[in-house]
C-alpha cells in the first residue's frame, strides 16, 4: 500500500461531514490537506479544527473558472476527493428546471471540472475519488434526480480511469452517514429518522463519516485500485 505521508490530497466540499473526516484522516497520516466549500464561516471553521494554517479555497466546485483558477494556484497534487453535490426533493418532478439543475449537476461537473484542472497538476501515483451513494443503485424515493447524478459520476469514473491513465479514478458509494447534511435537511426530525433508518441495516446503524473517510483513504493510497466504485452502506444493499 502505498502512503499518504508529504503527499497533498485536496478535498472539494471539505468543509463539512465526509469530506472534512477525510481530510482529518489523511492528515493524521501526514498528508498536507486543502479544504474547499462555498460558505466563507463554514470554511473557517473547518480550517480551525484542521490547524489553523491549512490551505482553503471558497468557492462553487460546479463553476468552472474558480475551479480553474483555485488549481492553479497548487504546485502540486497527489490525491483529489470530490464530494460536492446537490439533494433536492423532487418528488413528482414538480420543483423548476432552476432546482433540478443543481441535484444533477453539481457532482458531475465538480468531477469534471477536478479531472480537468486538476489532473494536469498531479504528480505519477496520484488519484481521483469521487461522490456518489447507494442511490445511484437503490434510489430514494423523491431524490430521482439526485440519483442520476451518482449514476452520471459512476460512469464518467470509468471513463476518465482509462483517459487519465495511469492516474487512478475512483467512486465512494456510501450508505447513510451521520452528517450535518441531515441538519437542514430533517430539522428536529434528524436523529429519530437517523436510527430508524439505522434499524434496518444488518448493523444496526448507520455510518460515521470517519468510516468513509478510512475508505476513501483506501481507494488513494492502493495504487492497483482503479475505475471501481466502492461501496460503503453496512450491508444496506442487501436489504
Ligand atoms: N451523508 C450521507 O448519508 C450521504 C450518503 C451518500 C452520499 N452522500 C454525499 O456525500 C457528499 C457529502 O455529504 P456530507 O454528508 O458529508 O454533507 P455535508 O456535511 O453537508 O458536507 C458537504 C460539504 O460539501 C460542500 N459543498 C456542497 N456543495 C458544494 C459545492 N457546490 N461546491 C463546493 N463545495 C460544496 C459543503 O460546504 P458548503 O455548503 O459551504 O459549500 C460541505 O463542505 C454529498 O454529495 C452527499 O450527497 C452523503
Amino acid at each position: 500500500m502505498g502512503t499518504l505521508q508529504g503527499q497533498t490530497v485536496v478535498v472539494l466540499g471539505g468543509s463539512s461531514g465526509i469530506g472534512l473526516a477525510t481530510a482529518r484522516a489523511a492528515q493524521a497520516e501526514g498528508a498536507e490537506v486543502v479544504v474547499t466549500g462555498r460558505d466563507a464561516a463554514r470554511l473557517a471553521k473547518a480550517q480551525a479544527a484542521l490547524g489553523g494554517t491549512v490551505r482553503t479555497g471558497q468557492f462553487d466546485a460546479a463553476h468552472e473558472t474558480p475551479m480553474r483558477e483555485f488549481m492553479e494556484t497548487l504546485p502540486t497534487i497527489d490525491h483529489i476527493f470530490s464530494t460536492a453535490g446537490a439533494l433536492v426533493n423532487d418528488a413528482g418532478l414538480t420543483p423548476p428546471r432552476g432546482q433540478l439543475r443543481p441535484a444533477m449537476g453539481v457532482r458531475f461537473w465538480a468531477a469534471l471540472y477536478a479531472c480537468k484542472y486538476g489532473a494536469p497538476r498531479m504528480r505519477p501515483g496520484g488519484s481521483l475519488v469521487f461522490m456518489s451513494g447507494t442511490a445511484a443503485r437503490r434510489p430514494l424515493a423523491g431524490a430521482a434526480v439526485a440519483s442520476a447524478s451518482c449514476g452520471a459520476v459512476e460512469s464518467f469514473a470509468r471513463a476518465m480511469a482509462l483517459d487519465l491513465a495511469p492516474l487512478r479514478v475512483n467512486v465512494i458509494a456510501p450508505g447513510y452517514v451521520d452528517t450535518p447534511l441531515f441538519d437542514a435537511l430533517l430539522g428536529e426530525q434528524r436523529d429519530a429518522v437517523l436510527a430508524a433508518a439505522g434499524s434496518k441495516l444488518p448493523v444496526g446503524r448507520v455510518g460515521r463519516a470517519e468510516e468513509i473517510a478510512d475508505a476513501v483513504l483506501f481507494l488513494m493510497k492502493n495504487a492497483y485500485v482503479n475505475g471501481t466504485t466502492l461501496t460503503v452502506d453496512g450491508g444496506g444493499l442487501l436489504v
